[in-house]
């Protein structure tokens, strides 16, 4: 039996080979197996010698079912590695693709860049917060307490309510980032926050899913003269038109004082941007900003006293969409390679 296995154990080519060797001896109905149950019927001088016998036959069959395996493992390993060799000597195929195969930077993304950019050269870092953000992120630090009106402007998407039973929403602006970036890092600062926004409200001008860039400034001594000079000078660079007209406008926002929406000239009858003559000149609001008010920076653990800051936040859509005359919101969420490429940035 020993010679008939160790033959079958060579013959075996493969894995499932030897496990059929292994089970047709050592088995449940394996040949080994049989005539070890067969010991009750041998006469009991004998047995105890043939007993052991047995047993030795067994050690030496499973020791050399292992060693096959052994050999038979490594035997594989060394298949497949041939067979998954690569050459690195070969040269890389061009990337990013060209012509036909390339994509394009998303004008979202390519907005983003810009800004970072731009902000960078002022000093401004970035910053970024979660999209669903607890109640008193979104509202109630930034002096927006329950069943306040600005709550109703907002429409907010609510989530099932949290262990505090208080409803986690997803942010209906970049706000709260303000909030985040106070409490986590000492004055001063200066950031810019770029990312995603919600709103239930859906037509042709509207997305439930948007972008705004949020900007925060604190520092001892700030005045709303700096947050003229830094916005009048980011619109120009944005646009690109360096005589610009910038227009402030009082307004109001529960989170600044005093709050101001700033308007950009541009030609009511041409739609272009920049400075009009006489009747044709106009105004588009495009941002919302204010001094932070005393409140916040008291609710973030800041000295009112000390430290003043400016804080402003913008829809990218709506600046990628002046800067570049796109005349259509929905396509930023399409996907249309052919509209990326026109209005993105090459890769
Ligand atoms: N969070 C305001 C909005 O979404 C914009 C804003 C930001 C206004 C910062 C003032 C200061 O409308």
């Amino acid at each position: 039996l020993q010679a008939e296995t160790e033959a079958a154990l060579a013959a075996a080519g493969d894995l499932r080979a030897l496990d059929a060797v292994r089970v047709g001896t050592l088995g449940k109905s394996g040949t080994l197996t049989a005539l070890l149950k067969g010991l009750g019927q041998v006469p009991a001088e004998q047995r105890k010698e043939r007993g052991a016998a047995l047993n030795r036959l067994k050690g030496a069959l499973e020791a050399a079912i292992e060693s096959r395996r052994v050999e038979l493992d490594a035997a594989a390993l060394e298949a497949r590695l041939l067979a998954e060799r690569m050459d690195v000597t070969l040269p890389p195929r061009p990337f990013p693709p060209a012509g036909p195969e390339a994509g394009a930077i998303h004008p979202i993304g390519r907005t983003v860049e810009e800004l970072t950019a731009i902000f960078g050269a002022m000093g401004f870092g970035v910053a970024e917060g979660p999209d669903i953000e607890g109640d008193w992120f979104n509202f109630g630090a930034l002096n927006i307490p329950d069943h306040h009106p600005a709550r109703q402007d907002h429409d907010t998407f609510y989530l099932p309510a949290g262990p505090d039973g208080r409803r986690p929403v997803l942010r209906t602006h970049t706000s709260p980032v303000q909030i985040r970036t106070m409490l986590s890092q000492e004055p001063p600062l200066r950031v810019i926050v770029p990312g995603r926004t919600y709103r239930a409200d859906h037509d042709a001008t509207h997305s439930p899913m948007f972008h705004q860039v949020e900007g925060l400034v604190i520092d001892r001594g700030i005045t709303l003269a700096h947050l003229k000079g830094c916005l009048i000078d980011f619109l120009r660079a944005f646009f690109g038109i360096s005589d610009l007209p910038v227009r402030f406008r009082a307004s109001y926002f529960p989170f600044t004082e005093p709050s101001m929406e700033v308007d950009i000239g541009w030609n009511r009858k041409t739609g272009e941007l920049g400075k009009a003559k006489g009747g044709d000149n106009d105004w588009l609001e495009i941002l919302g900003s204010g001094m932070v008010h005393p409140k916040v920076l008291a609710n973030c653990g800041i000295d009112p006293r000390e430290w003043q800051g400016f804080a402003f936040g913008m829809g990218i859509e709506r600046i990628t969409m002046l800067k570049h005359g796109i005349p259509d919101l929905r396509p930023f969420y399409e996907s249309d390679v052919r509209w990326l490429r026109h209005y993105g940035a090459p890769v």
